[in-house]
């Protein structure tokens, strides 16, 4: 972004965020922690997840109808709380777009670092993910002594998607996805989606029982809005005098029941209804 585009930005203009559906809500979640003065627009693309099954040119097509929807709303910054369209779109969207872009890879890929002590880090995230090899090259650029071992976990983002999140059924397939992670005894957990934190706790159970009580299991949610907070403020992008807590509007591009449920128990504070966009 040109020092011209960042002299024109509105300090007062919330920011956008977007996933393929509602798992950027735990991103949401952190962001409110992090700068709870702000104004979040976010947008799920509930009508077309997942994502993380798709080729590289739809994800990028589709993460450039949904950032450019935010802009047309007047955002002053997107975050991709989306770990696929982090990992194949950023500049892209950097390119295309006259706003600053922030995504989860690096934040997340940080965070792992930083709690591993074996240097064996374990990634569970889309296929798309995956294969695009974006966490073991942001791992590689913070430290040249750990291991990154990823695997593909797909049947998590329609579970998290259903609100499907505890039970015989989640924790039956969270076994199978966390065995490669067992046989390469890695020391942390990197959930590289941002639809797996909705079943957290029965990720952790099945890691302790299988792999150890001493695994760490990081998300990327925490350390992606502290870099959007460092961002925000080193570049004087805060609102200026923002009274009590900032709003959430939520955007999406089908209506799903699960959607509303999950804001509600994520997000907690009253919101609006959920629009309906069209991209
Ligand atoms: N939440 C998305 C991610 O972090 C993926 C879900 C999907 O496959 O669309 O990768």
């Amino acid at each position: 972004m040109t020092d011209a585009a960042s002299r024109a930005v509105d300090r007062e203009a919330p920011l956008g965020v977007f996933d393929s559906g509602l798992g950027g809500l735990t991103v949401v979640r952190a962001l409110r922690e992090a700068l709870p003065g702000e104004d979040i627009v976010y947008l799920g693309d509930t009508a077309r997840v997942p994502y993380g099954t798709k080729g590289a040119a739809t994800v990028i097509r589709y993460a450039l109808a949904c950032a450019k929807h935010l802009v047309a709303r007047g955002v002053k910054s997107l975050v991709i709380a989306c770990n696929t369209v982090s990992a194949v779109a950023p500049e892209r969207l950097r390119i295309e777009l006259d706003i600053p872009v922030l995504a989860v890879i690096e934040p997340g890929a940080r965070a792992a670092v930083e709690a591993t002590r074996t240097g064996r880090i374990g990634v569970l995230a889309t296929a798309g993910t995956i294969a695009s090899g974006a966490y073991p090259r942001a791992m590689a650029q913070c430290s040249t002594r750990v291991d990154c071992i990823g695997h593909a976990a797909p049947l998590l983002v329609p579970l998290a998607e259903e609100g499907w999140t505890e039970g015989e059924v989640p924790e039956l397939v969270v076994r199978r996805y966390i065995e490669p992670l067992a046989n390469a005894r890695v020391d942390v957990v990197l959930l590289g989606c941002t639809h797996y934190p909705l079943l957290r706790p029965v990720i952790e159970k099945a890691v302790r029982e299988r792999i150890g009580q001493h695994v760490t299991v990081v998300d990327s949610a925490v350390a992606t809005a502290a870099d959007v907070r460092a961002f925000i403020l080193d570049r004087n992008l805060d609102r200026r005098s923002p009274t009590g807590t900032g709003s959430v509007r939520l955007l999406a591009t089908d209506a799903t029941r699960s959607f509303r449920e999950v804001a509600t128990r994520f997000l907690g504070a009253p919101f609006g209804d959920v629009e309906l966009v069209d991209l």
